[in-house]
């Protein structure tokens, strides 16, 4: 007999869409699976305002394919001159649902980010007073950090004393890779969660360097050392409602990925629930993906649950080798030409 799970329809807590044509192409996979997805701010330019941000959500809605039903939660990017009344007009859209911090020089178009968090005290006690959560890129972006350490120093150096400053403001570590990032987030105060991806359940560093140099396994937070893969596995399988799915599926052109200097982040959003139904079976967990990825982010964002479900079924399937991206170029998916075993019907 097959075999087969049905879970209540899942959302996405952390999606990169791009715009233009490059949204066009890889929405449609996004929207097959989930019913909604916070949509990550860090276009060229940032959306940093909400009327960028609600002109952005129109051109997501008009990208949708017919007949499918899919919410873009959008958020906004904060900068060092992001004012305390640009933030109750976000609060006041209803449309946004997060404001996101990236680093200064942390990650993918993270150049006009906040560069010292004093800068912004103003927007965060606003974001405190209107109950807008904080989504946070965890990591520093000091180059004299070693870069297998930038999550944990970030937990000491950035993210403890922000809970500590704001303690009515719900926080979100964003993609959290090390067991460190794992251990904080139990201990500390149910105000806050954190997003894990696919890619970090199921693949260590070794992946990034096996047989020579793999750029389509490079992201940031670059993949950790074994270890840390099991204390994310753990901590996504545990029932713990702090954790939540959230694929960070990162579109970058083929071009721009094979390169001498790749640009980071994995496109997983082709299969992102049936590479977790993957990670979740290795540990005999699958009866605790549902809470993962359909509970712990609305209940934690305090938005209802979704009504309808999925069915995944037990299936080999081959991941195509690339999808077309934008106008004239390619996207190769993590798992290009290799099989799946779980394929949603
Ligand atoms: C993301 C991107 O490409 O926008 N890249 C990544 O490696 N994760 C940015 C991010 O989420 O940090
Ligand atoms: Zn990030
Ligand atoms: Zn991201």
């Amino acid at each position: 007999m097959t075999l087969r799970i049905e879970i209540t329809r899942p959302d996405d807590w952390h999606l990169h869409l791009r715009d233009g044509d490059e949204l066009k192409s890889v929405l449609p996979h996004s929207a097959r699976q989930f019913a909604r997805a916070i949509i990550m701010p860090n276009l060229k330019p940032p959306v940093t305002d909400t009327e960028t941000a609600l002109t952005y959500r129109e051109r997501i809605l008009t990208a949708i394919p017919p007949g499918i039903v899919f919410d873009p939660l959008m958020t906004l990017y904060l900068t060092d001159r992001t004012t305390p009344d640009e933030i109750r007009r976000a609060a006041e859209s209803g449309f946004i649902k997060a404001v996101k911090l990236y680093p200064a020089g942390a990650t993918t178009h993270s150049d006009s980010g906040v560069t010292n968090l004093d800068r912004c005290d103003a927007a965060l006690s606003e974001m405190e007073k209107q109950e807008m959560p904080l989504l946070v890129h965890g990591e520093v972006a000091d180059p004299s950090i070693d870069i297998f350490d930038r999550e944990r120093i970030f937990i000491e150096s950035v993210l403890q004393p922000m809970l500590a400053r704001y303690p009515g403001m719900r926080i979100i570590f964003e993609h959290i890779t090390t067991k460190d990032a794992v251990d904080f987030v139990v201990s500390a105060s149910d105000n806050l969660a954190a997003t894990i991806t696919a890619h970090h359940l199921l693949y260590n560093r070794n992946v990034v360097f096996s047989g020579g140099l793999r750029p389509h396994h490079y992201c940031l937070p670059v993949l950790k050392r074994e270890t840390h893969r099991r204390a994310l596995l753990e901590a996504a399988s545990s029932g713990d409602p702090k954790f939540m799915l959230g694929t960070d599926s990162a579109p970058h052109t083929r071009h721009s990925k094979e390169s001498a200097c790749a640009c980071a982040g994995c496109y997983t959003a082709h299969a992102a629930l049936e590479l977790y139904a993957e990670a979740f079976e290795s540990v005999n967990a699958l009866d605790r993906l549902e809470s993962f990825a359909s509970f712990n982010g609305p209940d934690f964002y305090r938005l209802p649950r979704n009504a309808s479900k999925i069915t995944l079924e037990k299936q080999d399937w081959t991941v195509p080798p690339s999808f077309s991206y934008g106008k004239n170029d390619s996207l190769i998916p993590l798992r290009a030409g290799e099989l799946l075993h779980w394929k949603m019907i």
